[in-house]
């Protein structure tokens, strides 16, 4: 019997939709996980990707084994994609990258390699606050999780000193998990000119920069300005490491596709990186799921898909970004107390409210609005039809 087996708590993100769908109100909103929701509140399967899905259907490809590390078209133009066509590791074939289970995959994957073959202390930086998988996806790899500073409460802006600082002390050659664009849960990410000063000091500290991009495109509408980070640490030359997910710019939540990257120094150190991504993935997932993969080869490798789907990923950018000018408003309005003005200058999915959790917790009993403790809301949740009432709530919410 499993007497011994303690119950465990619910996930900090999935469990706010269990909650949510376990609520019968007409007015419930959602706001707990990141998943886009279109103006009607419903999930939106792009043009793009069902273009696509036709296509698939119509070839009548098999369903065979894909090699451990994915399907090679897709993770070359996964790697176009983040890096650029003309990115100089990818031209010299020394980008060791594979196919994994979307992002978490991804994290998973990078951690496990870190945890067995960084020189070095095996512990890992990450951001406070992060995305709250990241803490036991580093631990269950077998990595010591550390923290850095992040965010300033006074400002609701990015604590910049501090993070600095934080930097610059951790023990030369540390593990640093920085998010590409489109911060998870705060919304808030460095300037371009800020990039630039990690990126000497992270050569000064020899540090190891391990990049999670999620969202590129979605942040910004803009496929190139989310990936400036990457790409810059790139030119700077820093051997860096790239989780990507296809989740949320393309849609593509269930079918759980993603990759990692290492930029190595040469063709040969590649080929020996990715033997040992071979021999953690085997055991792991033998290999990963085909459908996924294809849907997103079909539109990155076909100019007219490409196209259309940068359309819509800034479609969905822009609907988002006008749901933070109409909430922004309304709470203004509303005389809400507080200064709000970082709901409309934060970027991509979420917004971080300053929301405490009892205030989380009176909005769910009160009003059927479901988010995380952390005050964070997914902007994606909100539409036409509910914003209102959302900010009518909050509002209430706050002036107690
Ligand atoms: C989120 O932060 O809500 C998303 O990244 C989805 C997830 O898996 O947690």
């Amino acid at each position: 019997s499993w007497g011994n087996v303690p119950a465990g708590p619910p996930d900090p993100i999935l469990g706010v939709t269990e909650k949510f769908k376990a609520d019968t109100s007409p007015k419930k909103i959602n706001l707990g996980v990141g998943a886009y929701r279109d103006e009607n509140g419903k999930p939106y399967v792009l043009p793009s990707v069902q273009k696509a899905e036709k296509l698939l259907y119509e070839a009548k490809g098999d369903k065979e084994y894909l090699p451990i590390t994915g399907l090679a078209p897709f993770t070359k133009l996964a790697a176009e994609l983040a890096y650029g066509k003309e990115s100089i590791p990818l031209k010299e074939g020394r980008l060791a990258i594979t196919q994994s289970i979307s992002g978490t995959g991804a994290l998973r994957i990078g951690t496990a390699f870190l945890a067995r073959f960084y020189p070095g202390a095996k512990a890992i930086y990450l951001p406070s606050p992060t995305w709250g998988n990241h803490i036991p996806i580093a631990k269950d790899s077998g990595l010591e999780v550390k923290q850095y500073k992040y965010f300033d409460k006074d400002t609701v802006g990015l604590d910049f000193e501090g993070m600095k600082q934080d930097i610059e002390s951790a023990p030369e050659g540390s593990i640093i998990l920085l998010h590409a664009c489109a911060h998870n849960p705060t919304g808030i990410d460095p300037t371009e000119a800020q990039w630039k000063e990690l990126s000497d000091l992270f050569k000064k500290k020899k540090h190891f920069p391990f990049f999670d991009m999620a969202y590129q495109g979605f942040a910004s509408g803009d496929i190139l300005k989310d990936a400036f980070a990457v790409r810059y640490f790139v030119e700077q030359g820093h051997q860096l490491l790239l989780c990507q997910s296809f989740a949320k710019n393309l849609g593509l939540y269930g079918e759980r596709v993603g990759a990692i990257s290492f930029v190595c120094e040469s063709p040969e150190e590649k080929s020996r990186v990715d033997s040992q991504l071979k021999i953690i993935i085997r055991p792991m997932y033998s290999n990963p799921p085909i459908h996924g993969a294809r849907l997103v080869s079909a539109i990155l490798g076909s100019p007219e898909l490409y196209e259309e789907w940068l359309v819509e990923v800034k479609g969905m950018a822009e609907r988002i970004i006008s749901m933070r000018t109409k909430l922004y408003n309304k709470l203004v309005e509303l005389n809400t107390p507080g200064e709000w003005g970082h709901i409309k200058s934060q970027i991509g999915m979420f917004s971080f409210t300053g929301l405490k959790p009892e205030q989380v917790d009176k909005l769910a009993e009160k009003a059927h609005i479901y988010l995380t403790r952390d005050g964070r809301i997914s902007m994606a949740g909100l539409n036409s039809g509910n914003v209102e009432y959302f900010a009518e709530s909050v509002s209430k919410a706050v002036k107690g």
